[in-house]
């Protein structure tokens, strides 16, 4: 992969854009390495979870890369923008947990990836917004829908239709992002809550996962019966009775993922 790194730190895959003279924009080539990242962690054991961040002091994405956009007709457009919208949505949907690291700028279709992500840490450097109608068009990879759900349809409606970008602690203050730490404490931090889930049972964090995010997408007691059934099943494992033997044995669980 020409535009994306990948490091795993001891059962922490690091994913970095590495673009920085474009700050990180993506074009086609990275929206595709970025799924291609995901799909080889999907099955990896080595894997436990994923942070993601920019390459660089200052960009985490700068957003599309404007220079492609710029060329697009309403055909290739629609498929950048259902290409888009499919690796971002496997990131939603990835059955472990992935971090965003928001090192800078997380503008456009970078905010768009941190929306995708599970849980974002952003730099107390950080800015975040999505600017697409300041170049007369709209987010197009799933942000119009990520914002209004996590946000509100009042708030996401204000960033969507200004465009202005919000610094790191109004993006905590509204909840856009979980937490906000200075810009080199960013990566520790990133991994140390990376490091806490690992510990975790890893089939439970699979299922928290699924139970939030397909449950979030259901009718209440369509989620509710989705939850049920889920803890029902982890009474099936061994982590189970590992972690609750743990407990009772005041002891630390030693979760096989099982
Ligand atoms: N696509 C392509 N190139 C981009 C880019 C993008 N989304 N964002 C930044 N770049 C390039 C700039 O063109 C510049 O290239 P150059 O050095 O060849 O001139 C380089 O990255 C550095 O950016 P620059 O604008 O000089 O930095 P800055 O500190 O003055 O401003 C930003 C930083 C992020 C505020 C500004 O780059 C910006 O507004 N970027 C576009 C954000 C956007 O609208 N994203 C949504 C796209 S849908």
């Amino acid at each position: 992969m020409d535009n994306v790194r990948t490091e795993n730190k001891d059962g922490v895959l690091i994913i970095t854009i590495d673009r920085p003279k474009v700050l990180n924009a993506l074009n086609a080539q990275t929206v595709a390495e970025i799924g291609e990242a995901f799909e080889a962690a999907r099955d990896d054991d080595a894997v436990k979870c994923v942070i993601v961040t920019g390459a660089g002091e200052k960009a985490f994405v700068a957003g599309a890369d404007i220079n492609e956009l710029a060329l697009m007709t309403p055909i290739s457009g629609k498929l950048v923008a259902e290409k888009g919208q499919r690796v971002f949505r496997n990131i939603e949907r990835f059955p472990k947990p992935v971090i965003a690291a928001v090192n800078g700028f997380a503008l456009g279709g970078g905010c768009e990836l941190a929306l995708a992500c599970h849980i974002r840490i952003a730099s107390e450097k950080a800015q975040l917004g999505l600017p697409e109608v300041t170049l007369g068009i709209i987010p197009g990879y799933g942000g119009t829908q990520r914002m209004a759900r996590l946000l509100g349809k009042g708030k996401a409606l204000e960033l969507i239709l200004t465009g202005d970008r919000i610094k790191a602690d109004e993006a905590e203050r509204i909840g856009l992002v979980n937490k906000v730490v200075p810009a080199e404490e960013l990566m520790n931090a990133a991994e140390t809550m990376a490091r806490t889930i690992a510990t975790r049972g890893p089939l439970a964090v699979r299922a928290a996962i699924e139970a939030v995010m397909s449950g979030s997408e259901m009718p209440f007691d369509e989620g509710q019966t989705l939850e049920a059934t889920l803890f029902g099943l982890l009474a099936s494992t061994a982590d189970m009775k590992e972690g609750m033997g743990a407990f009772l044995e005041r002891r630390t669980a030693d979760f096989k993922g099982k």
